[in-house]
């Protein structure tokens, strides 16, 4: 499972430079959710430098005076210098004594770190320079440093490296206009290739830029790295004798909003259609959420609202939730008849609903969810006591949805994998059954 935090610059330093590997916490809800091996994915308060670790160890203690006592302050953030005058009223700062007498306190201790930081400003320094090498044609000494002043001189790149144990292992050159990015050099040391690094930069850009689509121009070499990701090939040609590819990888939000602009809407298919699609679902789905006029329901993924336009009328409170703006979008004009539908645009697995719910539903979504866990865990806070989770995963183990135009990496289910985060959740699965195209689970919150 993957837990976010926030953290101030110095902080952010000492935890991807290794001198620290404790991150103090209040142990609230939020913390008692980590656990051992979990990973925790930092971001800078200031920059879009993120940080990866694992746990360890997990320090729980009843409050900051214990943990002060117990763990070696500086491996927690201090000083050498500062030893002497770390006191645990330090963590008055960020908590109040309520909180702390309320939750206690947490030592997270962690390991396997690696950063992905900004090196514009540095990168003419020598180890990023012979990072870059091989993505400059004869990398004499000049020419690399020609090339880096370039990056350094336009606005628009961006330069970022992958570091892990300290040594710089990747690096990523890229513009971004108006949301898409385009891969200028991108290189990981021969050493650390096939360790998914390259893929980290990647999900990066998408990630932290809120990249719609990525382009990459490239050759025989390294196509196939690119398409594992992804990628599709939009455009060859030859330059020098030697054949290139452009190829460009999409992002889920753009990709639904596309679907919109392709006018492409379930709620308006032909019968014939529609009756397809209730392969993945369909009436008896409908009938295992026990609607009733009292009971209020959230869909996660609502799309156009194929489903909702039946659910909705069945209960007493409709909520959607769809990342896609132009889907949600839609979504409102075919729904506006049904006075009980309330839709958000917004990333589910972030977006705080400050509510729970009789009914938690979810067709044709989970396959573009990669931390499972964390959305089914998600979906238990969501739920009230005696409340249902009715979920259907697509049968399809495809890695990628592909329109011919653009290809979209997803995140195929298995059944087993969903029945164990569902016992992890704490939720009780009383129902498993299969349709031709999805395998389907109706779970309770007891
Ligand atoms: C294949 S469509 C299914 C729509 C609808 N459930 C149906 O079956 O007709 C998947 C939908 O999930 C949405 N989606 C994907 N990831 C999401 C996320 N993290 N949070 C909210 N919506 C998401 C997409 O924008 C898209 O509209």
């Amino acid at each position: 499972m993957i837990h976010y935090m926030n953290l101030v610059p110095t902080a952010f330093s000492k935890i991807a430079d290794g001198s620290k590997t404790i991150e103090l916490r209040l142990n609230d809800e939020k913390r008692q959710r980590i656990n051992v091996e979990d990973t925790v994915v930092f971001n800078c308060s200031l920059t879009k430098d993120i940080i990866a670790a694992q746990v360890v160890k997990l320090h729980k203690f009843s409050d900051f005076k214990e943990l002060y006592n117990a763990l070696p302050l500086e491996k927690c953030g201090y000083t050498v210098a500062e030893l002497d005058t770390a006191h645990y009223t330090d963590m008055e700062q960020y908590y109040t004594k309520e909180q702390i007498k309320k939750y206690g306190a947490l030592g997270i201790e962690l390991y396997n770190v690696s950063s992905i930081c900004d090196v514009k400003e540095i990168i003419t320094e020598p180890d990023i320079l012979k990072l870059l090498a091989p993505s400059v044609y004869n990398p004499t000494e000049e020419r690399l440093l020609n090339r880096a002043k370039k990056c350094q001189e336009d606005e628009e790149t961006n330069v970022y490296v992958y570091k892990e144990d300290n040594e710089y292992k990747g690096i990523v050159v890229f513009e971004i206009v108006n949301n898409s990015a385009t891969i200028l050099d991108i290189a990981v040391k021969p050493e650390y290739q096939g360790q998914g690094t390259g893929s980290k930069l990647i999900d990066f850009i998408f990630n932290s830029f809120n990249a719609q689509n990525i382009t990459a121009e490239t050759d025989d070499d390294a196509i196939g790295f690119y398409k594992k990701y992804g990628f599709i090939v939009a455009d060859t040609k030859v330059e020098f004798d030697t054949k290139r590819y452009v190829c460009v990888c999409g992002s889920v939000t753009h990709h639904y909003d596309l679907l919109i602009d392709e006018n492409n809407d379930p709620v308006h298919d032909p019968k014939p259609l529609q009756n397809y699609m209730d392969k993945w679902d369909g009436q008896v789905f409908i009938d295992k959420m026990e609607l009733n006029k009292d009971k209020s329901v959230l869909e996660i993924g609502v799309g156009t609202g194929r489903l909702a336009v039946r659910v909705a009328p069945l209960c007493g409170e409709f909520y959607g939730v769809d990342i896609s703006p132009k889907t949600i979008g839609r979504a409102k004009d075919n729904l506006a008849k049904l006075e009980n539908v309330s839709l958000t645009c917004a990333d589910f697995l972030s977006y705080e609903f400050g509510r729970t719910y009789d009914v938690v539903y979810s067709s044709l979504t989970f396959m573009h969810v990669e931390e499972k866990q964390k959305a089914i865990n998600k979906v238990a806070t969501l739920l009230k006591d005696g409340g249902r989770f009715v979920l259907s995963i697509d049968k399809n183990q495809e890695r990628f949805i592909d329109t011919g135009t653009r290809k979209i990496r997803t995140f195929p289910d298995t059944p087993e994998e969903i029945k164990t985060y569902i016992a992890n959740s704490g939720l009780l699965l009383i129902e498993q059954y299969e349709t031709e195209f999805a395998h389907i689970f109706v779970a309770t919150k007891e």
